[in-house]
């Protein structure tokens, strides 16, 4: 049994506090590493913290010429330029307000093929491994794409989404039916390689998520619960994700 370690907490005020410091934190390990590796997100939560980084990028300056990005899936079977695409998201909600250069973008390319996927996996290797993760986490403890029982030793790979994770993005989609069924995600162990993780969790819907993460809990049925595998994890919620008690994670 690997050790179990400590996740650091940090509850913000509201949303828009919880943008500003995950923000913050990206932006300092982009000016102390200015070719850093920096793993993101698709989704709702991450998109005021990308908003801010725009903000400081236009009044600071701070460059992204450097750094490289990978991001952590991609529906598969969609385009780049479908709108529901994880990479016209992030070409929309970052890439194209910052000076981040086209080929330090790497996102999987949606293809159901084991070869998008060892490549995609060998990629991350070769840039040297991610310095900083960003991630969100369903309602099911899921991260990236990887849903409950997926194997923490798990690498980049295919992924049937669970219902709950379709009907929850359905909202982005005209429909349930037009959201795909499969995705490529990086894997359990591929996050867990990361020097550094943020996890980040926004509002009362996450709260029970939150709750269980903070649990003693350790179980492929709760993907999220292998960041207690790795040494450097934060957390921030705001307050209404943070509706847990502390004293219950000791
Ligand atoms: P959300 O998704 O930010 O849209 O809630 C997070 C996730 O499902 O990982």
């Amino acid at each position: 049994m690997k050790e179990r370690n400590k996740l650091k907490i940090i509850t913000a005020e509201n949303y828009m506090h919880l943008s500003e410091l995950v923000a913050q934190i990206i932006i300092k390990k982009v000016h102390e590493k200015p070719n850093a590796v920096i793993g993101l997100a698709t989704g709702s939560t991450p998109i005021g913290m990308y908003q801010q980084l725009i903000k400081d990028y236009l009044k600071n300056g701070t460059s992204y010429e450097h750094i490289k990005t990978v991001n952590l899936d991609e529906y598969v079977g969609l385009s780049e330029n479908h709108p529901q695409s994880y990479r016209y998201y992030m070409d929309y909600q970052l890439f194209k307000h910052i000076n981040i250069k086209n080929e330090n973008i790497f996102i999987p390319n949606g293809k159901n093929s084991l070869e998008a996927c060892e490549s995609y996996e060998k990629n991350i290797q070769h840039i040297g491994g991610v310095d900083l993760q960003i991630l969100g986490i369903g309602h099911n403890g899921h991260i990236g794409f990887n849903e409950p029982n997926t194997p923490f030793s798990s690498r980049t790979h295919i992924v049937e989404l669970a219902d709950s994770t379709r009907q929850a993005n359905a909202r982005f989609f005209e429909g349930i039916e037009e959201v795909p069924k499969h995705a490529i995600t990086m894997g359990i162990e591929t996050i867990l390689q990361s020097k550094q993780i943020i996890l980040l969790a926004s509002g009362i819907s996450k709260s029970d998520a939150v709750n269980r993460l903070f649990s003693k809990e350790i179980n492929e049925n709760f993907p999220a619960s292998a960041l207690h595998h790795h040494s450097d994890v934060t957390v921030v919620v705001d307050k209404e994700a943070a509706n847990y008690s502390p004293l219950s994670y000791e």
